[in-house]
């Protein structure tokens, strides 16, 4: 049996993309596929935590012993995510969220138009910014920072600037690791500290990023 170190705590864990509606059949969205996220979720639970999971839409079966709030929009996710944050030990935001959604979302099907047309987009919240900035019954907060170029100086400038605890840089530009693959490589960033997880399955990679965050939040290491 795995020792059950996050026994009493309770996890919020957010996963998979969001879609932002552009009219009633159209929508934007990314290749995420929900498996980090899920993957993440099913660790906090194995350890013993009591775990919430906020998915975007994904085509994966939740784990066992988890409550799982679906959602599609970035705003239907942050309301979601305030809401479970202030009860949570631990905030994991691991879900790929749109930046932007349609500044209006056309009740009819928008009809096909010139040889150019353009679409007025409006920022969504930061929702991991947002949960990092509860002034009460604030969770320790990991951030991921999915990126193509300059992996480590991006990531630390969402660490500092989001206010995060800690962030799970994921280099995304390498084939067969990152979006809609079983695998993935991680480095993780704390303000004063630094792990590499080389490339593995995301299953056993979501074990190890949770037995750090249990170490950072000073429970009996797990092997
Ligand atoms: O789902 P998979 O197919 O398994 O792929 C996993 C993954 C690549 C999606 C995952 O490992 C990952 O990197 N997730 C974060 C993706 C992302 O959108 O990163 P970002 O660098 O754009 O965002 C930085 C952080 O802010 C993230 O914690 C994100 O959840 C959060 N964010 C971003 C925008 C926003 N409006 N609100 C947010 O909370």
């Amino acid at each position: 049996p795995v020792p059950q170190v996050l026994d009493g705590k309770v996890f919020t864990v957010t996963a998979g993309p969001t879609r932002e509606a552009l009219d009633p059949v159209r929508y934007i969205t990314n290749h995420s596929s929900g498996k980090m996220g899920y993957a993440l979720a099913q660790a906090a639970r194995a350890l013993g935590a009591r775990v919430n999971l906020i998915s975007g839409p994904v085509n994966i079966q939740a784990p066992q012993g988890v409550d799982v709030i679906y959602v599609n929009s970035a705003v239907e996710m942050r309301d979601a995510a305030i809401t479970l944050a202030e009860k949570s030990d631990v905030f994991i935001g691991c879900a790929a969220v749109a930046d932007y959604r349609a500044a209006d979302i056309s009740e009819q099907k928008i009809k096909k138009q010139g040889d150019e047309m353009t679409i007025a987009l409006v920022k969504n919240p930061d929702i991991i910014a947002e949960v990092a900035a509860l002034t009460q019954n604030r969770p320790y907060t990991v951030g991921f920072a999915a990126e193509t170029q300059d992996v480590k100086k991006y990531a630390l400038g969402k660490l500092k600037n989001k206010q995060l605890n800690m962030i799970c840089a994921n280099d995304v530009s390498q084939e067969g690791l990152g979006f809609n693959s079983d695998n993935n490589a991680l480095t993780l960033f704390w303000e004063n500290d630094q792990q590499s997880l080389p490339a593995s399955n995301k299953k056993e990679l979501a074990l190890t990023v949770v037995k750090a965050i249990a170490g950072k939040l000073g429970l009996p290491s797990v092997k």
